[in-house]
């Protein structure tokens, strides 16, 4: 059976709370003695609300029968939102390049399946210059796409356009024909943009077959204090520019008559409530996204239109590199709640959004592929 997310919760509160004392020599006794002891018995020493004795009983301080307070700082500490935690989004100018990846194409290919090649389509990602998206846009390239980059910040789309160009020519020594990259200013909110960006794409590279709208951002206040304006503009960003270039896409290929596929940048924080930076607002746009790409996924099945997610976890990108150098702090709580025990780096998604675009992902529709160390599991 699923345990529900606060059961979860709880058992990890109880957990990471309960694992320091029993490093601890003092308690080390009682906790072993309480450990070893018949399940039958503790049902009625956990009712006997007024002893003395079960309200030192380190099980029963860690229940619902100890009053508010008595585990100290420790309580429910790993599994809460810290409302002093305020991250804002940084303006353009602020924001840090994304390098591109080295070695991934190429003569580094190893033999695969045909099936993963996107050989022959012309393949657009949404906020595309930095961070998550410039890395999967440069595994679509090296996969032999065309590709159209779409962001907010043109001047970087087209250098680094210039960018992945220059290095499938290093990946790739003697072939001639190189990939057609090409940069676009949209914002992905305004749909009045929008159109005009895909306009000008279909007009450079006579078509669009595949997208992946990966153009969205997070940032840190608690509900209460969120600025109105800025949670507008989060939902505008990931989820209206996630619908907008989606259904802008898939019209544009049901008047064609041509297959296409759809993957939706959505994030854990779809399913799980990270902590303990609070972020309602993002958590609900991506839980959106997600249930947007299943919903488009029915919708569109019928016209040959796939649309997946890819949820990501804590990924290390320049931007998330810059956050976590000024906190710190919350590299190592982070860490401390990843199965696999480490962040991802952008690269790990190279192959799941390749996968997903490709012919190889033919039945697959409607699925949310998280791609997280495991997070969401626990
Ligand atoms: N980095 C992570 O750990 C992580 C984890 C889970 C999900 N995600 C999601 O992945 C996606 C990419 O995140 P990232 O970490 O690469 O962020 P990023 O800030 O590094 O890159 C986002 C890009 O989107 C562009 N953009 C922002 N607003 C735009 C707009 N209105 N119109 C067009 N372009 C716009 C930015 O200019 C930037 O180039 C986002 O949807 C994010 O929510 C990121």
């Amino acid at each position: 059976m699923f345990r529900s997310t606060a059961t979860r919760q709880a058992v990890r509160a109880l957990t990471q709370t309960s694992r320091p004392a029993v490093l601890t020599a003092s308690s080390r006794p009682a906790l072993a003695r309480s450990f070893f002891r018949p399940i039958s018995s503790t049902a009625p020493r956990a009712q006997n609300d007024g002893n003395n004795k079960s309200r030192k009983d380190p099980l029963v301080t860690a229940t619902t029968n100890a009053p508010e307070g008595t585990l100290g700082e420790t309580e429910g500490r790993f599994a809460r939102t810290d409302e002093s935690l305020q991250i804002e989004y940084p303006d353009d100018e602020h924001m840090p390049p994304q390098p591109v990846v080295q070695g991934r194409g190429g003569m580094h290919f190893k033999r695969t399946l045909a099936q993963y090649s996107l050989e022959n389509k012309v393949s657009l990602v949404t906020g595309g210059a930095r961070g998550l998206g410039l890395v999967m846009a440069q595994a679509i390239v090296a996969s032999g796409s065309d590709l159209a980059i779409v962001d907010l910040n043109k001047e970087e789309a087209e250098e680094q356009a210039h960018k992945l160009v220059e290095q499938f020519r290093k990946e790739n020594p003697g072939l001639e024909q190189m990939p057609n990259v090409t940069a676009h200013y949209a914002d992905v909110a305004d749909p009045d943009s929008v159109n005009a960006a895909l306009t000008e794409i279909i007009g450079k590279h006579g078509r669009i077959d595949n997208l992946v709208t990966s153009a969205g951002f997070t940032e840190n206040f608690d509900a209460i204090s969120y600025p109105y304006d800025r949670v507008q503009k989060l939902w505008g960003v990931n989820v209206d520019g996630t619908y907008l270039f989606a259904t802008g896409v898939a019209k544009h290929l049901m008047e064609r008559k041509v297959p296409g596929s759809i993957v939706m940048i959505g994030s854990m924080s779809g399913a799980i409530v990270n902590v303990p930076q609070p972020q309602a607002p993002y958590n609900a746009a991506k839980a959106a996204v997600r249930h947007l790409a299943a919903s488009l996924a029915v919708e569109w099945a019928g016209h040959q239109i796939r649309v997946n997610c890819i949820s990501p976890g804590y990924m290390l990108t320049a931007l998330t590199r810059k956050i976590l150098d000024e906190n710190p702090e919350l590299r190592d709580k982070w860490i401390s709640l990843i199965p696999a025990g480490k962040m991802g780096t952008p690269e790990d998604l190279m192959g799941p959004v390749t996968f997903l675009l490709s012919d190889a992902a033919k039945y697959i529709t409607g699925a949310d592929l998280r791609v997280d160390g495991g997070y969401t599991l626990t």
